[in-house]
């Protein structure tokens, strides 16, 4: 059996692929993958210009940085960005982090289908589909990857906290959580799965700069989460051969603060709670 360096030929070069790596937290963890000293497989889908922005960026920290683009909607968008990421660079990547994500406001009663679909599809599904098909890309090459080869499910510090607000998106990163110690046992041994859960970093949906500050220090810490920490905890995971099937909790122990809504509503009604 050749080992996985073996597998690389001649070159010994990490690679991690991050989906939605062009802006706000997938250009941290692609940054932070980067000054470690992996190659990037930079996926985005609209942020074009960002995209090469970044990859400028590692190309100057003396990393590779091809781009790659798909719309993680549709049923064929893991093979086809697996696909994408061994042409562009040659070879499998060690590392997959599923960043890219869907957030779209909704409730439970006022939930559609459409909006259901479209969060499981870029939110649960092809993440799932793309760790597998790393583990069958790994398998068919027969190299033992002794814990090298790894899947970050980006999740959410509400899936360890609900309320029901953002209702769709909370579902399907839900399911994604649940999936990690599953996907951890089936893709085993190629594969190490893991989550990565953030708190509250960037100003999103409807909210005003006024909320954001206020709602990003509701955490245990009373101060915003630094994105950089939370991308060093992607990179933590990748290296450390030992974790699998393991969820770390990045976010000031904002998933320990509870709220009856979402924090960016809760600071703005009766319901906010500071520890
Ligand atoms: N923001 C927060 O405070 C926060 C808090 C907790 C957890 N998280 C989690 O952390 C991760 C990153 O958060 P973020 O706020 O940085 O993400 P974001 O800006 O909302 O989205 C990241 C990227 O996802 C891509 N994307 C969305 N739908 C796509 C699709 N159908 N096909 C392909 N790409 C698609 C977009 O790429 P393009 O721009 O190239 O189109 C977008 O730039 C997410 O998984 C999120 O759930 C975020």
């Amino acid at each position: 059996m050749r080992s996985v360096s073996d597998a690389l030929g001649s070159t010994p070069t990490r690679t991690v692929l991050v989906t939605g790596a062009a802006r706000r937290l997938g250009r941290e963890i692609s940054l932070a993958f980067a000054r470690a000293g992996w190659d990037v497989l930079a996926h985005h889908r609209h942020s074009a210009d960002a995209a090469r922005a970044l990859q400028a960026e590692i190309e100057a920290l003396g990393r590779r940085c091809p781009l790659l683009r798909a719309d993680l909607r549709a049923p064929e968008a893991a093979a086809d960005l697996l696909h994408q990421a061994r042409a562009s660079s040659g070879a499998l990547p060690q590392c997959i982090v599923n960043n890219a994500s869907v957030f779209e406001a909704d409730e439970a009663l006022s939930a559609s289908a459409a909006g259901l679909m479209d969060h499981f599809a870029t939110n649960t599904v092809t993440p799932l589909l793309l760790a597998n098909a790393l583990a069958a890309a790994w398998a068919q090459r027969g190299a033992p990857t002794a814990g090298r080869c790894s899947v970050v499910h980006v999740l959410d510090q509400k899936v360890h906290n609900l309320n029901p607000d953002y209702f769709s998106y909370t579902v399907s990163k839900l399911a994604l959580a649940q999936s990690v110690a599953l996907q951890a046992q089936a893709l085993a041994p190629w594969v190490r799965v893991c989550g990565l859960s953030p708190g509250l970093m960037y100003l999103s949906g409807p909210q005003t700069p006024d909320n954001f500050e206020r709602a990003s220090r509701v955490n245990l810490l009373h101060r915003p989460i630094d994105p950089a920490d939370v991308a060093r905890c992607a990179v933590f995971i990748a290296e450390n051969p030992s974790l699998n099937g393991a969820t770390l909790q990045a976010d000031n122990g904002q998933h320990l603060v509870a709220l009856d809504r979402d924090v960016m509503f809760a600071v703005d009604g009766a319901m906010g709670a500071t520890p």
